[in-house]
């Protein structure tokens, strides 16, 4: 019984679609908050138990593997509550624990989320159960990170650095190939697209693709925020999203790896690739 967490989520869910293509559905178990937000699996034949972080209930009774899928409220304690989904996995004799952690989680990287992936990955390694951590690579959409180019014909955002940014599908089927035991990795290893790109890259390809010039303009990072606030962000949230262009252009998210094609057996799809669907 392979069970995963956040399976009413973004990654949890397309990683239960491509487990169902490679395992029979009565050994996979979802362990979610809300039972109806699941019931498409449970109508395919998969187990769906009511959990949370906070408690796990029964729900990774007779796991084998447990993917703890990590928290995403950045007001509570999330390192406590991946404690507690770590010992409640422990106890009920998981034998492996796969863990989503982040790309570039790294002692002194100013992205904040790096520091809890760091101390979740501390708890696993005191655990005694085995364990991976997913360091995955940046997924989130590219608008999100691009800003609208698309309007404006620019990439005004503050200086940034090489990352290999990737499509959140292609961590879900490589997630799903790691529990079906294709290979079995422990410890910490890092889920990125091959290729690191900066905003210059992207102003390049984007102006290939769509045939108009796209200019990058590195914007001074109190100007964005300001700018930020200005457009409606809270203060709070856009110093936090300035901490990742500042770990971005410290090169913590510079190094990629090979995993990730590997497990796909094909190259990840490349931000040229997710560019020209949008373009
Ligand atoms: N690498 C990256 O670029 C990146 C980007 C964004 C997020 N992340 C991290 O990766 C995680 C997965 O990403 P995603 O795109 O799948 O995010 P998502 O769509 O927001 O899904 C998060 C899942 O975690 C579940 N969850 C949150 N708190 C929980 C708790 N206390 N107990 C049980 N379940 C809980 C949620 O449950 P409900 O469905 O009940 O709400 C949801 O299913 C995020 O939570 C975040 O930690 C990584």
């Amino acid at each position: 019984m392979i069970v995963v967490t956040g399976a009413t989520g973004g990654l949890g869910s397309a990683t239960v679609e491509h487990l169902l293509k490679r395992v029979p559905a009565d050994q996979i178990g979802v362990s979610v908050r809300d039972t109806a937000k699941a019931q498409h699996f449970a109508d395919r034949g998969v187990r769906v138990r009511q959990g949370s972080y906070e408690d796990p209930g029964d729900s990774f009774a007779g796991a084998e593997q447990v993917l703890l899928i990590s928290g995403n409220d950045p007001a509570a304690d999330l390192v406590s509550l991946h404690r507690n989904a770590i010992d409640a996995a422990a106890a009920a004799g998981v034998r492996r624990i796969l863990y989503t952690s982040q790309h570039g989680a790294a002692p002194g990287n100013p992205y904040r989320p790096s520091d809890l992936h760091l101390a979740t990955e501390a708890i696993l390694g005191e655990s005694g159960v085995a364990w991976t951590a997913l360091r995955n690579g940046a997924y989130g959409p590219l608008d999100q990170v691009l800003g609208p180019w698309q309007r404006t014909g620019e990439i005004a955002q503050p200086e940034d650095g090489p990352v290999p940014y990737t499509d959140r599908a292609d961590i879900a089927e490589a997630t799903a190939a790691l529990l079906a035991g294709d290979r079995s990795v422990d410890g910490p290893v890092t889920l990125a697209a091959t290729a690191a790109v900066t905003f210059a890259d992207f102003a390049k390809i984007a102006s290939d693709l769509t045939g108009r010039p796209v200019n990058r303009v590195v914007l001074d990072d109190e100007q964005w925020v300001a700018e930020q606030i200005a457009s409606g962000v809270p203060e709070q949230a856009a110093r936090f999203m300035l901490t990742w262009y500042q770990a971005t252009r410290a090169g913590y998210f510079a190094e990629s790896g090979p995993l990730l094609a590997e497990l796909l057996g094909r190259e990840p799809r490349t931000v040229a690739d997710r560019l020209a669907e949008s373009a």
